[in-house]
């Protein structure tokens, strides 16, 4: 497995509508695994294809990504997710995403999901989450359309988190 190069916003590639996969293939499932090597080594729960610069509907996670035990780790693959359902009630859940680095905010999110995909083994799946599992799908497929959980911050909201990850980023270069 190896680990893959993240990017970061404002990069182009994370505004592209991915594209759905059409061959589960040992290729993919090798991508598969090194997305998912990527996300455990940057400390992360979820990772979507245009983080690592490829514009495909493809998402790996962990809601439970312990480095402690790693038996307890729950990790997924899934290929052209879809949401077919969500509950009315909505929750919000403090985010924070691999391609901006070091920063938070509460979104606004659907309390549960039922997601349609394509798993590792090319086989279709559904899956009702709530929870965590629910926050996660919903950040990782808002991904494959372009679209960050900053989209989801009132303007302000959004021009302060820019502005402190640009201070994080000058720090970051000194040190
Ligand atoms: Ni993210």
């Amino acid at each position: 497995m190896s680990v893959l190069k993240l990017y970061e916003y404002p990069d182009e590639v994370l505004r592209q509508k991915c594209e759905r996969v059409t061959k589960v293939d040992s290729e993919l499932r090798k991508f598969l695994d090194d997305m998912l090597e990527t996300m455990y080594v940057d400390k992360g729960c979820g990772l979507a294809a245009p983080q690592v610069g490829v514009t495909k509907r493809i998402i790996v996670l962990d809601s439970n990504p312990s480095d402690e035990d790693l038996s307890a780790r729950k990790p997924m693959h899934l290929i052209n997710p879809e949401i077919i359902w969500h509950s009315e009630e909505t929750v919000m859940f403090n985010e924070g995403c691999l391609s901006l680095p070091d920063q938070r905010a509460d979104v606004e999110r659907f309390e549960k999901v039922r997601v349609h995909y394509i798993d590792y083994n090319g086989n279709e799946q559904e899956i009702l989450a709530d929870d965590l599992l629910a926050i996660i799908l919903q950040h990782e497929i808002d991904h494959l359309d372009g679209v960050l959980y900053i989209d989801h911050l009132s303007r302000l909201k959004r021009t302060r988190l820019l502005k402190k990850l640009e201070k994080f980023r000058e720090d970051h270069e000194k040190a």
